[in-house]
Parts: structure tokens; sequence; C-alpha cells
């Protein structure tokens, strides 16, 4: 969800007031994605390299996250959003760990639409912790214990990767589970991502092909409706 910070400076605001804006524009995002049959969303809130920006902006952001917490989860308990946080909880104020246990518990019977929250969160941290747990188990490393102990293997990997504001690269984001996913760059900074500029990039994904490490002959001669085509 990249552009906040940017969107507030063009309007002479202070960096928080772009991220206030971004939990709106998350909330459209998270109920259009429960419109049209999207099962899983995951969003990036906070990596846990954002500890290094301006302590006003951490707090704000912390404080964001609380607020947004207690004002929304009502109503996504009543669309049955069922919420997930990702991320090392541990240096959290105890006040926003709170918080998160409660979304957690409040929507845990939910199956429309799960949402995951990452925050204080990084892709390699995610790989680091799925490891030491292993080892400390004596459990061997393997794909798939690796994947089993990684911090979303409630979910299946993601299809679609979007990133906002207009930078070209993965930031640490869901470094593991985005092998296969497609990519899709918008321009738009996150406050002015809307349900239009989600349905583009679902559109765009729509006429991806996909082809895990196979041709495409191969896919054509293993689903009948694509030979036809
Ligand atoms: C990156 O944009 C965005 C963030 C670090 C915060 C994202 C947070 C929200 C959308 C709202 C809070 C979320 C919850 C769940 C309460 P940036 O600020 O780095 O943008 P810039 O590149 O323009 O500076």
């Amino acid at each position: 969800m990249d552009g906040n910070g940017r969107w507030a400076t063009r309007r002479f605001l202070p960096r928080v007031a772009g991220h206030k804006v971004g939990v709106d524009a998350l909330r459209g995002c998270v109920r259009h994605c429960g419109d049209v049959g999207v099962k899983v969303l995951t969003v990036f809130a906070f990596s846990s390299e954002n500890w290094s920006r301006p302590a006003d902006e951490v707090s704000g952001l912390m404080e964001l996250l609380a607020l947004a917490l207690s004002r929304e989860v009502p109503q996504l308990k009543a669309e049955g959003v069922r919420i997930h946080f990702v991320g090392d909880r541990a240096a959290l104020p105890p006040k926003v760990r709170k918080g998160l246990d409660a979304a957690e518990a409040a929507t845990a019977c939910n199956d429309r639409l799960v949402l995951n929250i990452c925050f204080n969160y990084g892709g390699r941290w995610d790989i680091v912790q799925a490891a030491s747990r292993l080892a400390a188990a004596g459990r061997p490393i393997t794909e798939q214990t690796l994947a089993a102990a990684m911090s979303l293997s409630h979910v299946p990997d993601p299809d679609l990767v979007i990133r906002t504001g207009g930078e070209r690269r993965i930031s640490n984001f869901l470094l593991w589970q985005s092998a296969y996913a497609e990519f899709y760059f918008s321009d738009k900074l996150w406050p002015e991502f809307d349900k239009i500029e989600l349905n583009a990039a679902i559109d765009d994904f729509n006429r991806r092909e996909r082809r895990f490490g196979l041709t495409s002959g191969q896919l054509a001669s293993r689903d009948p409706a694509r030979r036809a085509a």
C-alpha cells in the first residue's frame, strides 16, 4: 500500500494524514474483494524496516492501527471478513497487541474473505523464523516443512501481487510465497487506489498465461478448453 506519504506531502499535510486516508482505501478494497469473490487479501501495513521512520510517523501508525481496529472490526465482522495479523508481535506496544488479538478472536468464525494484515513483517524475517522453529524442533528443512512453518501457511500462495505508488520492487514482501505470483505495478498512490484500479489489476491478471515452469503447448494439451481456443 505504497504512496500514502507522497499523497499527504503533495497536499502539505503530515504523512500520517496520508496513512489515515490509506485506511479508507483499504476499507474500499476489502469490500470490493468480498464482492468480486476474492477469498484472500494480504496487505503490507508496516514492514520490519519501517521502525527506522521518524518517531512521530511510527507512533502515528501504531495509533492508527489501534484506532482502525476499534472502528472497523464490527463492520468487517458483519461482512464475513476473517482478520489475521502476520508479523513479529513481540515488539509491538501492548495496546496494539491487545487490539490484534481481539480483532482475530472477534472474526475467527468468518470465512467469506481472509484479510491478512502484515504488520512488523518482513519476508526475510518470515523465512528465518520458520527455519529457526524447525531447527529448534530438530526437524528437517525441506520445501514442504518450511512452507508449513511460514506465517502465511493458513492461506494458499498469492496469485497476484499488486504494488501501488509507482515503485517496481518487492521490498521484502512475501519473498517465499510470491515465487509464482503475477506482479502488477500501479502508478496510483495508495489513497487513490479504488475499485476501478483493483478491477484493472484483476483484468490484467486474467489475461496472463501462468505456466508454472511448463510450456504453452503443455498447458494446452492438459486443458481441452484452451486447446479449443
Ligand atoms: C507505505 O507508503 C505505506 C505504509 C508504510 C503504511 C501503510 C498503512 C496504511 C495503508 C494504513 C494503516 C493500515 C492499517 C491496517 C491500520 P509510504 O508512506 O511509504 O508512501 P511514500 O512512498 O509516498 O512515502
